[in-house]
């Protein structure tokens, strides 16, 4: 059961009010379950991303089953993205199980193909009612992991150029747009700056709406400096892996006789929702349904 509001109204609610939507990647039910539980203790509404990889894991059928099935039990308004779909056809597939939103990321490509493929992908999913289609634009270095390595130093030159973003998104009719100004994807100990003046810029050239990629280890207040300039969803994928993944290593130490999942996972569950709540709170998302 679908929401009467589609994602575009959160989106245009968002950019309004000043305030951002979280989009939580999640590949597995237990991880869903405490994003679910987050949007549903704060009253949020929630937008849940599975990447190719998480997809291909989890299902696509798979994964638009589970999100209906908490449509239905929670009333939330719960949107599901197709996140960083390399190819139309990938797309096509999410579109057919059912899910609201996708994200044909075409940065590997030169701009003018990257224009040219982004628009197929476009006509193919607005003839079939989906909500809001993002593109992106620029290179976004990284991994959903956390990195080894101290800290990563970008070449601005790779950043998003504003006069190509405003092309872009006028060219392909985008309704969300993804750039590049420091972001990556990943956690560093030390954070690479972000480029506040670049993303003013590209606020002035570009009418979609702005996304941010590589949520994940921005500071607290850095976050609330790119939702007032104008970002109304922010993408987060490592922090939710880590406190997975940190817990149940932890919990599966502690207890190496306990076999039974659903003994082990309720502090895994919770980790995640902690997580989520968190950044629910930080991108004030919280009682906006
Ligand atoms: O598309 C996924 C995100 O951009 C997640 O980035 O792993 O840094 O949170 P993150
Ligand atoms: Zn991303």
């Amino acid at each position: 059961m679908k929401s009467k509001r589609t994602l575009k109204y959160y989106y245009a609610k968002a950019q309004k009010e000043g305030w951002a939507m979280a989009q939580f990647n999640w590949s597995s039910a237990e991880m869903l379950k405490g994003i679910v539980q987050a949007a549903a203790a704060l009253r949020s509404p929630l937008l849940v991303g599975t990447s190719e990889g998480d997809s291909g894991f989890v299902g696509l059928h798979q994964a638009f089953a589970l999100v209906d099935s908490y449509r239905k039990d929670t009333r939330l308004p719960i949107f599901l993205n197709f996140d960083h779909g390399k190819s139309l056809e990938s797309i096509k597939e999410a579109i057919e199980a059912g899910y609201d939103a996708v994200h044909f990321d075409g940065s590997d490509h030169e701009l003018k193909e990257n224009i040219a493929l982004t628009k197929k992908v476009v006509m193919y999913a607005r003839k079939r009612g989906i909500s809001v289609i993002e593109g992106e634009v620029g290179k976004l270095l990284g991994r959903s992991v956390v990195h080894q390595e101290e800290t990563i130093v970008l070449d601005p030159a790779g950043f998003t150029k504003p006069e190509e973003a405003e092309r872009f998104a006028k060219e392909t009719k985008v309704d969300s747009l993804a750039t590049t100004f420091g972001n990556v994807h990943g956690i560093y100990k030390k954070m690479p700056p972000l480029d506040f003046e670049r993303l003013q810029k590209i606020r002035k050239r570009v009418e979609s709406f702005l996304v941010l990629h590589g949520g994940s280890g921005i500071p607290d207040k850095e976050v609330k400096k790119v939702i007032s300039l104008g970002i109304v969803k922010i993408n987060i994928s490592t922090e939710l892996r880590a406190a997975f993944t940190d817990t149940l290593r932890n919990a599966l130490t502690a207890n190496p006789s306990e076999i039974t999942p659903y003994k082990f996972f309720p502090p895994i569950v919770e980790a995640v929702q902690k997580v989520a709540e968190e950044k629910i709170k930080v991108f004030g998302s919280a009682n906006r349904l």
